[in-house]
């Protein structure tokens, strides 16, 4: 076993992240003193530590041994001044910036010259909090996740004026309890919390715009997605109800107020309403869903239409003419093969960031029989757990339902949207990729950590550069150029990261 970089380690705060972070440590052999203000608070986090040990033992997972020698390294601390011999100390207090000031301004009269100090913030700047500090270069963040002993990520924070020796000392360290360190520069969210800007924020405006209901954005992210298989473990509001809205909106407004109203991160009135309206989600009993008992209250979907006459089907060109005319044969329909569409033909078009009246239009296609399905995806039979469908306003009822029924003919669910930009999934994805390029832009962390960071601390299948790779940079570039145009809204303008590597045909992990 390495050693530590810091022999014995003080904890400020015994809350639900600090005493997660005292027992990562003693679990990871090092000497820790816990503080809190509350003494109440203070003796039940080293009682619920010991009680954490003693359960692991039971399941096997710890040895006796270890358990009781772990226990002892964890010491209650009476007072502040009892962390002066502490060369680490770490703080989790309450999320405020005059709170974090005066306690680090007290620990600099306390611990030695050499001590470092930390802060688990989420959202306050760690320069801020430093700057209170004879000695700022001595400062940095180390950011956990909730539950801190299972969310194996934790950012380090390079503030402004922090020593390098300092965040590598907190990496190594990091290295040593098994979690996986990232480094970020001190900006709005650091890694985490600002990649995971896309998902939800790009769903609620999806909503917004009425491109489809919340259950039926949620079913497309959590099925229609999939990098080999994997794909988002919850839809955007899904996760919003497991979160609650009172702390996911707070952070929307404020990593958007923070960048200065980039509109990348621009939150949503649907959001701001229904939190207003006290629906934050599982914990209130409803949010975008209804809670009872603790469970999720789905509405069924529609089944697919029945349809007597199907017609013939007519693909337009262009990239994914030839998955799409394969999968319409894969499912009985029956594929034109002319130069133009036939008089009773129904039209499809798979675009990219266009929505289907725009990708009529722009091909002089009949949008009365034009329906667009989203083929960023595999849509043959076997290769897909759901297809996503769009018609156009103009589209004629019995060729919007005889799409539906084709695409579900081997049972595989359908999703129509409303016409709108961008499906649901390529909006989002493009998103997603669009924050995640810029912050490695803008030196935020390196390539490789911003998709550890967002893998690991956002569960997503892969991380935003790597999702960007495995899209198709230019395909990302594509979605993002077409949307831009269609709405005019600069939240969709590419970036340089991302448009040099889609024209160079590059990875969007290799650095410059
Ligand atoms: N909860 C999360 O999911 C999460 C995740 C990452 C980071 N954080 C950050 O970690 C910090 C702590 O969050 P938490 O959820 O554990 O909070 P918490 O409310 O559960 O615990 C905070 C503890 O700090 C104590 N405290 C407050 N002021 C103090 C002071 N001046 N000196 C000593 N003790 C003091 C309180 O008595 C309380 O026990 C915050 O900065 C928060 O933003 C929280």
């Amino acid at each position: 076993m390495s050693t530590s970089p810091f022999q014995r380690i003080g904890v400020v705060g015994s809350g639900a992240m600090g005493r997660g972070i005292a027992q990562l440590f003693s679990q990871s052999g090092i000497a820790v003193r816990l503080y809190d203000s509350n003494p109440a608070a203070l003796d039940s986090a080293i009682a619920g530590v010991a009680d954490t040990f003693a359960k692991l033992v039971e399941k096997g997972r710890m040895g006796a041994d270890a358990a009781s020698a772990a226990r002892a390294r964890l010491e209650p601390a009476g007072a502040l001044a009892a962390l002066a011999d502490c060369d680490l100390v770490v703080e989790a207090i309450v999320e405020r910036l005059d709170a974090k000031r005066d306690l680090f301004g007290q620990l600099e009269a306390i611990v030695a010259d050499d001590a470092v100090l930390a802060t688990n913030t989420s959202s306050l700047s760690v320069t801020a909090i430093a700057a209170a500090c004879r000695r700022p270069q001595r400062v940095a963040g180390l950011h956990f996740f909730n539950p801190v002993p299972l969310m194996k990520v934790v950012e380090v924070v390079d503030g402004i004026r922090t020593d390098a020796a300092v965040v590598e000392r907190l990496v190594a360290l990091t290295r040593l309890t098994g979690h996986l360190p990232v480094v970020a520069q001190d900006t709005p969210g650091f890694i985490v919390n600002h990649a995971g800007r896309g998902f939800g924020t790009e769903a609620l405006k999806a909503l917004g715009e009425g491109a489809a209901d919340i259950p039926t954005i949620d079913r497309i992210l959590r099925e229609q997605v999939s990098f080999d298989g994997r794909g988002f473990r919850l839809g955007p509001f899904e996760l919003f109800d497991l979160t609650g809205l009172d702390v996911s909106q707070p952070v929307m407004e404020s990593i958007y107020r923070q960048f200065y109203d980039e509109p990348r991160f621009r939150p949503s009135v649907i959001a701001a309403q229904r939190l207003a309206a006290g629906l934050t989600g599982r914990k209130a009993g409803e949010g975008f869903y209804l809670h009872k008992d603790g469970r999720q209250q789905t509405p069924a979907e529609a089944p697919a239409p029945k349809v007597a006459v199907r017609p013939p089907v007519w693909v337009a060109p262009g990239p994914r003419a030839a998955a799409l005319r394969e999968a319409v044969a894969a499912l009985e329909g029956v594929v034109q093969d002319t130069g133009r569409p036939g008089e009773h033909a129904l039209v499809l078009v798979a675009p990219l960031g266009l929505d289907a009246t725009a990708a009529a239009a722009e091909a002089g296609l009949p949008a009365a029989r034009t329906v667009a399905v989203d083929a960023l995806f595999p849509i043959a039979p076997g290769r897909c757990r759901r297809r996503v469908l769009m018609p156009t306003p103009a589209t004629l009822p019995d060729y919007r339902d005889a799409a539906h029924a084709i695409f579900a003919n081997d049972g595989t669910p359908v999703s129509m949207l409303r016409d709108s930009p961008g499906f649901v999934a390529q909006r989002v994805l493009a998103m997603i990729v669009s924050i995640g390029t810029e912050i490695a832009q803008q030196r935020i962390a390196s390539p490789a950590d911003i998709d550890t960071a967002v893998r690991i601390g956002l569960g997503y299948p892969l991380g935003p550069l790597a999702m960007g790779d495995a899209l198709g940079a230019a395909t990302v570039l594509e979605i993002l150029a077409n949307l831009h145009r269609l709405t005019g809204d600069p939240r969709y303008r590419p970036g340089g990261w991302l448009r040099r590597r889609a024209q160079l045909g590059l990875s969007l992990l290799h650095e410059d």
